[in-house]
């Protein structure tokens, strides 16, 4: 029997694997975040951690589990993981595994609704309604951007790039995409500059590394349309908030949907303040069947891992 450190309350079920494999789970009560001390000191005690991706699980950390010779395995509840070091954790030799492929439809559905929400202005003209300043209906108000027939540029194509394109057609969107290796398949843009020039709507579907930090910054959103329209459902850093306040600001691009931010739980203000930008605190994966199923996938890895099995759903550097 191993011990899990299991770092935030999951949804119901979402620990069975490693319940049913009869392993000590170690939680905390309060469901309050483990602070970085908090982390290292409790990391060096349990065999594999079941973590967040608010849960920084840096070479610190890792480190100190491995001096006390216990950690096996880290499992992020998420897709992304860049909140581990995964560099460190293979130096050390402690597994990490994270639940790809169960949260893309969901996550899809999500950048749709940002797609729509934001060409349409749906925050704004929510914001007037609620607030009282919606006097009637008036043929110059909210005027927003069709969504249908619009041209959609993904920017990162893997298994969520693939499934909002899926919805793109539906509205009989044309629909690009932008790797850095050639796809094979109709809409590919090698040049990131150009597709940015061409679409009405960016999407952006990558995850956060050295490469993508800032892959959007002043420079991209001005090669943008005045009218286009970006969406941020991956992580945060790929876009320099400051300049894109500032670009909707200016109008240089006409508006942002937005669910991850640079410095989550804060948002900059100046994207508070912006005009035209719809944001959500993160909810990509948020429905109760999808997290379920990350919790699941994740604690299976782990237990996995602990019985000397390899995991599907293992991550390298
Ligand atoms: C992930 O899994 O990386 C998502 O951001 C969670 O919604």
């Amino acid at each position: 029997m191993a011990r899990v450190l299991v770092t935030r309350h999951l949804p119901d079920g979402g620990l069975e694997p490693l319940a049913h494999a009869g392993h000590e789970l170690v939680t905390r009560t309060d469901d309050v975040p483990f602070t970085h001390a908090e982390l290292i000191a409790a990391a060096a005690e349990v065999d594999a951690i079941v973590c967040l991706l608010t849960d920084r699980i840096d070479r610190e950390v890792l480190e100190a589990a491995a001096s006390a010779g216990r950690l096996k395995v880290v499992a992020n509840v998420a897709v992304g993981y860049d909140n581990i070091d995964v560099r460190a954790a293979a130096d050390l030799g402690i597994a990490v595994c994270n639940t790809p492929g169960v949260l893309d439809e969901t996550t899809a559905d999500l950048a749709f609704l940002l797609i729509l929400a934001a060409s349409r202005l749906a925050h704004d003209a929510e914001a007037d309604l609620r607030g009282g300043r919606w006097k009637g209906w008036g043929i110059m108000q909210y005027l927003g951007r069709d969504v249908h027939a619009a041209t959609l540029g993904l920017v990162g194509f893997g298994r969520i790039g693939q499934a909002v394109a899926r919805r793109a057609a539906g509205f009989g969107m044309n629909v690009l995409h932008h790797t850095r290796h050639d796809t094979g398949i109709t809409g590919w843009v090698g040049d990131l500059d150009r597709m940015l020039g061409e679409a009405d709507v960016v999407s952006l579907h990558v995850p956060l590394t050295d490469a993508t930090r800032h892959l959007i910054g002043e420079r991209e959103l001005g090669l943008m349309r005045p009218t286009s329209v970006l969406v941020n459902t991956a992580r945060g850093p790929v876009v320099d908030e400051a300049a894109l306040a500032a670009a909707l600001e200016a109008g240089t691009i006409f508006a942002a949907g937005l669910d991850v931010f640079e410095r989550e739980p804060e948002v900059h203000p100046a994207l508070l303040a912006a005009p035209r930008t719809v944001m959500l605190p993160h909810v990509g994966s948020a429905t109760t069947a999808t997290r379920t199923r990350m919790a699941t996938v994740a604690s299976e890895g782990a237990r996995a891992v602990l019985a000397g099995e390899q995991p599907p759903n293992l991550v390298s550097p």
